[in-house]
């Protein structure tokens, strides 16, 4: 069985390993006008000096309404001026042999009474920022469909309430990996980041249905929740998330992201060589130390981030107490 340090191959491109820096939100760096400033630039370039196969952005927005919907400076990719930053990140993995993947994101609130025509528009604007990605040359796009964010309603049973043929929200899915597809090089890798709504079936379902539309990674999370997560034993030491993940293995061949609560290399190497997650994600660990995994190389157990009741990063990393900690080891 492989483990965490076995390469894999996705899409003809290597991953060096399967340590993935998951998307993370970094409230308290520079963005205007969704463009990234320098500061989160370099954070980029410091955390792709660390050995990480795959490196997910953080959810980059895709309009300018959405930029001010998310209450908080965030990033974008949603005009020409975005191209170059993203490019500095890419360029920055691709010199320490690392994957870069681009998440876009959108959080604007969903009502059921939007349009037809106002999703053919959230469509067209999605594809334009996957146009503007491909341009910076991103290896690949993860579109994000968990974490209650405006896709996830639209793909929810729960909250999707329409008429029309995004009814199946899938639909507008489908219609983004199509107009993707034709628009991207070949080999650009397809990611989705899914919400488990926790009852398996519906989740099983989805999984499939995405794997079939082309997508070449299935990330698992938590979306609106549907189901309670039945059969998890007592005694499981991760948590629902990644449960979800080595159950949806068991029915996609795509290789699968387990995420949420791995908290160190050791934990990861278990999953994968259990045959019950393909890549595994730290998000926090990362934000706490960008040198999470440089330090972990000779403790496979070291664990930067106190799991704060809320995390700093949501509203200023700066108060962040992994971090500091961070900055007095090195
Ligand atoms: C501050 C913060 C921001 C996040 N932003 C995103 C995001 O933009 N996109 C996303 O898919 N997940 C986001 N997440 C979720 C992480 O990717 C990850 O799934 C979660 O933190 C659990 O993994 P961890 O236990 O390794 O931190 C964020 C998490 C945190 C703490
Ligand atoms: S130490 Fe606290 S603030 Fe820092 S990453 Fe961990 S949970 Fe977030």
């Amino acid at each position: 069985m492989p483990g965490i340090f076995t390469p894999l191959q996705i899409k003809g491109k290597t991953l060096k390993n399967r340590i993935v820096m998951g998307a993370a939100e970094r409230v308290g760096f520079t963005y205007e006008d969704g463009l990234m400033g320098e500061d989160v630039i370099q954070e980029y370039e410091t955390l792709a000096q660390n050995n990480i196969g795959l490196m997910i952005t953080q959810s980059l927005v895709i309009s300018p309404e959405d930029a001010v919907a998310c209450g908080f400076p965030v990033p974008g990719i949603y005009k020409p001026g975005h191209v170059t930053p993203l490019k500095r990140i890419v360029d920055a993995a691709h010199k320490n042999g690392s994957i870069l993947i681009a998440q876009l994101g959108i959080a604007i609130r969903y009502s059921p009474r939007w349009s037809t025509k106002d999703l053919e528009d959230l469509l067209a604007r999605y594809l334009y920022s996957a146009k503007l990605c491909v341009e910076a040359g991103v290896d690949g796009i993860e579109i994000h469909g968990a974490h209650n964010v405006t896709l996830n309603h639209i793909l929810s049973q729960r909250t999707n309430g329409r008429h029309d043929r995004y009814s199946d929200g899938l639909n507008l899915v489908r219609e983004m990996v199509t107009g993707i597809r034709n628009i991207a090089p070949e080999n650009l890798i397809l990611s989705f980041r899914m919400g488990c709504c926790f009852d398996w079936d519906k989740d099983i379902r989805m999984a499939k249905a995405i794997e079939e539309m082309g997508f070449d990674l299935l990330n698992v999370s938590v979306g609106v929740q549907e189901g309670y997560a039945p059969g998890i034993p007592a005694d499981y030491e991760y948590t629902p998330m990644t449960y979800a993940a080595s159950l949806l293995k068991k029915y996609v061949s795509i290789p699968v992201i387990a995420a949420w609560g791995i908290e160190t290399l050791n934990r990861g190497d278990r999953l994968i060589r259990n045959g019950n997650a393909d890549l595994t994600a730290y998000a926090k660990p990362f934000l706490a130390d960008p040198e999470f995994v440089l330090k972990s190389k000779n403790n496979m157990d070291y664990k930067p981030c106190f799991g704060c009741r809320s995390c700093q990063w949501y509203s200023d990393g700066s108060r962040c107490p992994g971090r500091k900690r961070a900055h007095k080891t090195t």
